[in-house]
């Protein structure tokens, strides 16, 4: 059968193919600790789970609004209001099966072929396939040089007259970075400026720690609004990856095309799905400060245990749950014979000896690095790191 070159040129999400590697490995018998997945390892809230029997059991199980029931996009409105104090109709969210699928939406009313959009690298896997697959043009900019905060000046040089969108993503996954005040209003700014749309995808808003804080873009740059898409779900705050479920708010000009496009590809979102999304946007405020607190905790742990191992170096997380680390000074040299040339090869080799699965830095964009997800127990992340700081010593 012919394969399109669009779908030939596509790179499968290295995340997911991680973590499938590490499950085949476990259904074999062996001792896997993954650390690959992006996503919470608690149960979804018990409000979600309560919200879903309810609507199975008064039959809501069928189409709903293209764009989300309305309860819950009242419910999105309601959480802005009350977190960010942002005003947004219901009639300006929409609602999709995650935010993945909506940021694809987004970028399909943006992007014409040829047009560019800013991503700021290392950067979450999926952005730049997508915009490809609109035969759009990435236009990497590298923070590595700068703690993952992209410097102004850098961003500037790479506007050009086809800009159309840069993606904005903090807390960052995979550096767990989180944009300060002054990067943001610079960003925003220069959007206004160039008239460049902010996709604002702040899925992991509510995973900040120690003294870092999570800035709403549209809070230090009102007059960015009508150049905004918001990006959010409860997949990572509420532990609620399975669900599918995501919302985009934006400004009318943009979010009626994007509910058109949406029609034309998942109809609506999962009806029992979005009616446990109401339940844990209106009663599992508890739920989300108390998991918060354990990934704070873990992520002091790890950051400990990090800081023991030998050949990485690595910038202290702020957000997320992930620790991007630089392997580079551990390439070239090998493993019981097994040399390790790249990133992708440190990762197999240490997967297929020590079962710890983490996820190459190539997938997003910056070789010679690695993510490690610490969505994972103390114990977990204890064993874990003990196997890799293990391995590391091993090297020769
Ligand atoms: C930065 C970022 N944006 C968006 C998503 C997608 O989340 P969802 O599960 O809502 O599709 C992820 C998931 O890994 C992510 O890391």
């Amino acid at each position: 059968m012919y394969i399109s070159v669009r779908a030939r040129n596509m790179e499968p999400s290295a995340t997911l193919a991680v973590t499938a590697k590490a499950k085949s490995l476990k259904r074999d018998g062996k001792p896997v600790i993954s650390f690959g997945a992006g996503e919470p390892d608690f149960d979804s809230p018990p409000s979600a789970l309560r919200y879903a029997e309810e609507a199975m059991k008064k039959g809501q199980t069928h189409y709903t609004p293209g764009t989300g029931i309305p309860e819950l996009r009242e419910a999105v409105c309601a959480y802005y209001k009350d977190h960010f104090g942002l005003e947004y109709k219901p009639a300006d969210v929409v609602v999709g099966a995650g935010a993945k699928p909506l940021l694809y939406e987004a970028l399909g009313c943006l992007l014409d072929p040829g047009d560019e959009v800013l991503v700021f690298t290392p950067a979450w896997v999926s952005y730049v396939e997508q915009i490809r697959f609109f035969d759009g043009k990435e236009v990497l900019v590298d923070t590595s040089k700068t703690d993952f905060i992209p410097r102004i000046e850098d961003v500037r040089k790479a506007v050009t007259p086809r800009t159309r969108a840069m993606i904005i993503n903090t807390p960052n996954n995979p550096t767990g970075a989180v944009y300060d005040e002054r990067c943001l209003r610079d960003l925003g700014k220069l959007a206004v400026e160039k008239n460049i749309v902010i996709l604002y995808d702040e899925i992991y808003e509510r995973l900040v720690y120690g003294d870092a804080v999570h800035h709403q873009i549209l809070n230090l740059v009102p007059e960015a609004r009508e150049h905004t898409i918001i990006i959010n779900g409860v997949s990572k705050a509420f532990a609620m990856t399975g669900w599918r479920i995501g919302y985009a708010l934006g400004p009318s000009s943009i979010m009626g095309y994007l509910g058109d496009l949406q029609g034309h590809i998942t109809s609506n979102a999962c009806s029992v799905a979005q009616w446990a999304s109401v339940g844990a946007l209106k009663e599992a405020e508890q739920d989300v400060v108390a998991m918060h607190k354990a990934f704070s905790k873990r992520r002091d742990l790890i950051v400990e245990l990090m800081k023991e191992m030998p050949y990485i170096s690595f910038t202290e997380p702020k957000g997320a749950f992930y620790v991007w680390f630089n392997v580079a000074k551990a390439l070239g040299k090998s493993w019981k014979g097994q040399a390790l040339a790249d990133d992708a090869t440190f990762c197999k080799v240490l997967l297929e000896s020590k079962y710890v699965a983490l996820v190459p830095g190539s997938a997003f964009m910056a070789d010679g690095n690695v993510r490690i997800s610490y969505s994972n127990s103390e114990e977990e992340i204890r064993e874990g790191m003990r196997r890799f700081k293990e391995f590391l010593g091993e090297l020769e």
